[in-house]
């Protein structure tokens, strides 16, 4: 295990963060979102929350399924603005976690601003003090520590008994899993304290957990190998220079595999985290597969540029050919250009996201990737029955849209269950200014794995201003919800969740 000090060497700059501004945005993005927001009503799900606590029971509609309870922990972006600045960049916007807590006696929510580090002082300041991922402020603070700019709001992990809120580059956060109250930085031991944990940790059904960290300056990746109880078995770091930042990563029984896009940090002196790096289309994807058994094993492979924010799972067989599935664009434009825009209110630029299916052969040295739907037809969000993560799955959930159900928001508006064995789609649309967030795949009680359950998720109707959590049955998602909850106000459109059954 790599001592903490050097990992923490390279990172004591500030890693992510420590950029010296050179140039500060003039600040007229509110107004433009002000105005913006009143022609679009889809608008509306980047707004700034206006409360710091959430709580109150949802108005139940259908037939709530007998087996259908427990607590779904959810995490996103929520604060958006702070006095007169409003943030450059979707995923700049402070976290709050959620709390859909599920049972036959009804619905009830709870949110909660993650009282990180940044939001304590920048309250105190009364006005925006860092620079972020794709945003600065003027007249920025210095950062000492990536946990200086951490904002706690990408995703949510129940393990061992803790509730963490996830950010990318920096520590977990741990929440009260009752009050959502935040209790501080977690650290796993004294070693790996500060060490980045990203925020897709990857737990195979026994509760082992594994899962990385970059560190831009120190060009290396973190590998962490956590067991059930939350004790860490190991840790290693590979180096990968040129630098890029990968979002979501795959465990198989045997491996771990790492897409970096040429998305190349650059350091130096940039604006914001996003202006540090450049895109080369010309250059290869890297594929790094890992030894889950020792980290110093890595062979590499190359696949074209592209960009995959999200995989769904992956699984080896007995010839040694790791498979996997991911939403894949070609380039990044969606977060260096889309997630920017949408914050003056404008529609960016956005690349297609087709779910490929790929084929690692870990003897020959191959690696194959095939589009699993048509061109037209896009994914994100992929999602399996967490009871088969890291085996093989033949279902997958994600969300979607397609040519032929356009609606008046360019964002996602379906939900899909994809079986591979069947080579079988069904699919489930929203209406126009409805805006569905993440679904996720809940398994029936006692039920053996991809069999009975449910596929849960949120969405934001954008002209009742309203929040729904919608329940489906997984075989009949076509057929449309069987129970929703609906609350009386709109949520910020978050990110991603965790289902804990009671
Ligand atoms: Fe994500």
């Amino acid at each position: 295990m790599p001592a903490r000090r050097d990992l923490l060497r390279f990172m004591a700059a500030g890693g992510l963060l420590a950029q010296v501004p050179l140039r500060v945005h003039a600040d007229v993005w509110q107004d433009s979102f002000a105005q913006a927001v009143q022609r679009d009503p889809w608008l509306r799900g980047f707004r700034s929350v206006q409360r710091e606590t959430y709580d109150s029971q949802a108005t139940v509609a259908g037939r709530w399924p007998a087996g259908l309870a427990g607590t779904l922990f959810r995490n996103g972006p929520a604060r958006h603005e702070i006095g007169n600045f409003r943030y450059h960049h979707w995923f700049d916007g402070d976290g709050m976690v959620h709390a859909w807590r599920l049972g036959p006696a009804g619905v009830r929510h709870q949110g909660r601003l993650v009282q990180t580090r940044k939001l304590l002082a920048e309250r105190a300041a009364g006005r925006a003090l860092y620079p972020g991922f794709g945003t600065l402020p003027p007249d920025p603070a210095p950062v000492t520590s990536a946990d200086d700019v951490n904002v706690a709001n990408i995703s949510v992990l129940p393990h061992h008994g803790k509730l963490l809120a996830l950010w990318e580059a920096g520590s977990p956060w741990e929440i009260d899993a009752d009050s959502l109250a935040t209790k501080g930085l977690y650290a796993f031991n004294d070693d790996m304290a500060g060490v980045p944990f990203s925020a897709h940790p990857r737990v195979e059904p026994d509760g082992t957990l594994w899962n990385f960290g970059y560190v831009s300056d120190g060009g290396f990746i973190v590998l962490w190998h956590i067991d059930r109880n939350g004790q860490v078995v190991k840790a290693g770091k590979v180096d990968v220079r040129p630098m890029t930042f990968p979002h979501d990563f795959l465990v198989t029984s045997r491996h771990i595999v790492l897409l970096l896009p040429p998305l190349d940090y650059t350091g130096g002196r940039a604006a914001d985290f996003l202006d540090a790096h450049e895109w080369h289309p010309d250059r290869p994807t890297r594929v790094m597969v890992v030894d889950k058994n020792d980290f110093s094993r890595v062979q590499w492979l190359e696949l074209p540029a592209q960009w995959v924010f999200h995989f769904g799972n992956a699984w080896e067989d007995n010839q040694g050919v790791i498979h996997f599935d991911g939403a894949r664009a070609p380039e990044p434009s969606s977060m260096l250009n889309a997630f920017r825009a949408v914050m003056r209110g404008e529609r960016g630029d956005t690349a297609t996201f087709v779910h490929h299916h790929y084929q690692v052969d870990t003897r020959k040295g191959t690696v194959a990737e095939t589009p699993m739907f048509d061109r037209g037809f896009q994914s994100e969000f992929p999602v399996i029955d967490p009871r088969v993560s890291t085996l093989r799955n033949e279902r997958l959930v994600f969300l979607c849209t397609d040519d032929a159900h356009r609606v008046v928001h360019p964002l996602l508006n379906g939900v899909a269950v994809f079986s591979h064995a069947k080579d079988h789609l069904q699919t489930f649309w929203y209406g126009d200014n409805v805006i569905p967030e993440e679904h996720l795949f809940v398994p029936a009680p006692g039920s053996r794995p991809e069999s009975d359950g449910w596929v849960v998720g949120t969405a934001y109707d954008a002209v009742a201003d309203q929040t729904r959590l919608n329940v489906f049955d997984v075989r009949g998602i076509g057929d449309g919800p069987v129970a929703t909850a609906t609350l009386d106000y709109g949520l910020p459109l978050g990110l991603h969740g965790k289902f804990s059954g009671a």
